[in-house]
């Protein structure tokens, strides 16, 4: 059988902590050996109440940001104009492409001007023409369409003039930055203009 005294001391110590286990440390007073007052939670969960809050706003926020990252990143990429095409970096500033005979009337061909692609077309009239080939909408490489003697954009179907470069359907915004095409001694020789 429990003794009375140890029973009615045991309730004290219950009563001074408010828990049903004493911390360790706890003088039964109702302060601890670190000063911190009565250093327990006040039993209603505040405490615990700001950490999960704390951690509930910082939560909200990572995936906000994470969120909005994600969202807007592709937006941007679409809206910003063409990256640089590294022209600043390249050397090149005249070539040989081909000989003429190797670029028939009503051809065009793709070669590399130093860092970026460039075009180079012989109309059906004999003419000579050269452009960069980087499109002005989003800079995919252009291409010359022998069926519809135009210079072609596959990504979004734009269009440019073969002889001016002019941009004449679908989404680029301006004509294709023309170099200087000639024969010298039966060759192509592209230039910068
Ligand atoms: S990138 Fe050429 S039409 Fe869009």
């Amino acid at each position: 059988m429990e003794d009375p005294e140890k029973a009615k001391e045991s309730d004290d110590e219950k009563k001074s902590c408010g828990k049903d286990k004493p911390c360790e440390g706890c003088d039964g007073s109702g302060k601890h050996e670190n000063g911190h007052g009565n250093g327990h939670s006040n039993g209603n969960g505040d405490d615990e109440g700001i950490d999960r809050g704390t951690f509930m706003r910082g939560a909200f926020t990572t995936a906000v940001v994470c969120w909005g990252g994600m969202t807007l990143t592709p937006i941007f990429m679409y809206l910003a104009p063409p990256k640089s095409d590294g022209e600043e970096k390249s050397k090149v500033t005249s070539l040989e492409v081909c000989k003429l005979e190797e670029l028939p009337k009503g051809t065009g061909r793709n070669f590399r001007f130093g860092s970026f692609p460039a075009i180079v077309i012989h109309t059906e009239d004999g003419q000579l023409h050269a452009f960069k080939a980087i499109c002005t909408h989003l800079g995919c490489t252009v291409q010359f369409r022998a069926e519809k003697q135009n210079i072609y954009c596959a990504c979004h179907g734009g269009e440019y003039d073969a002889s001016t470069g002019k941009n004449i359907a679908g989404p680029p915004p301006k004509p294709l930055p023309p170099l200087k095409a000639e024969i010298v001694d039966g060759k192509i020789i592209v230039s910068r203009v």
